[in-house]
C-alpha cells in the first residue's frame, strides 16, 4: 500500500490535531455511548496499549484467552477518533476505514472498550451522560516526549519529527498531536476530582508494580479475579510478553516502520536520561514547574 504523505499540525479549537483524528469529528462527538462502555483515555504514548491489553484480558479474554493473541489491539479496543484511509481503525478490513466510530457501534461485545486520546473537553457528551467508567493513564512527560519522539519517527501517520532538541522545544509549546501534555493531564486531572468513575492511573505505577495495579484497576471496576486469572493477566501485561505479542506490538500496521524503531520500545521509567543533556533538563525542569504550578497532580521520573 501506498502511504500518504506524512500530515501537518494545524490548529483545532485550540489543540494541535491532524485531519486523521478530526474528519470524522461530527461522528465522534455525536457517538452514543452505552452505560456500560469503558473508556481508556491517555494523552499519546502513556500506557494506552498497556491498559488496553489488561482490560481486554479481563473482560472477554478471560472466556476466550486466544483472542489476545489473534486478533490486534485495535480490533479489541477501537481508537474512537481515528479516521483514515488504510489506518487500523477497529475494523477487520481496515483499508477502507471511516473511523473507529462505526466499529465501535458495531461490537457485539460487552462491557466495549474504547480507546481515546482526546483532551477531556473533546471528549464526547454522551459518555458524561451515561456515566461511563474511564480509566486515564498518564506519564511524566519525560519519559512521554521521548517515547513521542520514537514514535513520531516511525510512524509515518504522523508529523514529521524534526530532530530531538527541535522536537523537544515543540513538546515543550504543545505542538503535538493532541496537542499540549501538560492541558491533557491537568485537564484530566481536574475532571476526576470531581467524577468517581474515573479512575487515574500512572505509568510509573504500572511499572513499579503491575499487580498492585491491577488490583486497583479489578476494585474499580467491581471485577474479582481467582488467583489463576490475576496471574495470568499479570504475566500477560509483562513489556517482554506484550513485545513479543503481535497483536499488541501493532506489527500489522502499514503506517510503522519497526527498522526506524519497534513500537514496543523500551517500556522503562527514566529512559529520558539517555536523550535529555543537561542543558535541556535544567531547561525543561523550569519550564515544567512553571505549568504544574496550579495543580496537585506530581509525577516520578525515576521508580
Ligand atoms: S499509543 O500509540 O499512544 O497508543 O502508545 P501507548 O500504548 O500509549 O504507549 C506506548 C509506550 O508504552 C510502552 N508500553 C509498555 N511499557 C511497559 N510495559 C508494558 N507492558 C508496555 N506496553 C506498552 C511502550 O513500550 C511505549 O513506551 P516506550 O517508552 O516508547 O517504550
Amino acid at each position: 500500500m501506498e502511504l500518504p504523505p506524512r500530515p501537518e499540525l494545524f490548529d483545532f479549537h485550540g489543540v494541535s490535531m491532524i485531519t486523521y483524528f478530526t474528519d470524522n469529528w461530527e461522528n465522534v462527538q455525536n457517538f452514543q455511548a452505552r452505560p456500560d462502555d469503558i473508556v481508556i483515555a491517555t494523552y499519546p504514548k502513556a500506557g494506552t496499549t498497556w491498559v488496553s491489553h489488561m482490560l481486554d484480558m479481563l473482560y472477554s479474554g478471560r472466556c476466550s484467552p486466544e483472542r489476545g493473541s489473534t486478533m490486534p489491539i485495535y480490533e479489541r479496543v477501537p481508537f474512537l477518533e481515528v479516521c483514515s484511509p488504510g489506518k487500523p481503525s477497529g475494523q477487520r478490513d481496515a483499508t477502507i476505514s471511516n473511523g473507529s466510530v462505526e466499529a465501535a457501534d458495531k461490537m457485539p461485545s460487552s462491557p466495549r472498550l474504547i480507546k481515546t486520546h482526546l483532551p477531556v473537553q473533546f471528549v464526547p457528551k454522551s459518555f458524561w451522560e451515561q456515566n461511563c467508567r474511564i480509566i486515564y493513564v498518564a506519564r511524566n512527560a519525560k519519559d512521554n516526549v521521548v517515547s513521542f519522539f520514537h514514535f513520531d519517527r516511525m510512524n509515518m501517520g504522523q508529523p514529521e519529527p524534526g530532530d530531538w532538541p527541535s522536537f523537544l522545544q515543540r513538546f515543550q509549546e504543545g505542538k503535538m498531536v493532541f496537542g499540549s501534555w501538560y492541558d491533557h493531564v491537568k485537564g484530566w486531572w481536574e475532571k476526576k476530582q470531581t467524577n468517581p468513575k474515573i479512575l487515574y492511573l500512572m505509568y510509573e505505577d504500572l511499572a513499579e508494580d503491575r499487580g498492585r495495579e491491577l488490583d486497583r484497576v479489578c476494585s474499580f471496576l467491581g471485577l474479582s479475579l481467582t488467583e489463576e486469572e490475576r496471574c495470568k493477566v499479570i504475566e500477560g501485561v509483562g513489556f517482554d510478553a506484550m513485545k513479543k505479542n503481535s497483536m499488541t506490538n501493532y506489527s500489522t500496521d502499514k503506517y510503522m516502520d519497526f527498522k526506524i524503531s519497534p513500537f514496543m520500545r523500551k517500556g522503562k521509567v527514566g529512559d529520558w536520561k539517555s536523550h535529555f543533556t543537561v542543558s535541556q533538563n535544567e531547561q525543561f525542569d523550569k519550564e515544567y514547574q512553571k505549568k504544574m504550578t496550579h495543580t496537585t497532580l506530581r509525577f516520578r521520573t525515576e521508580i
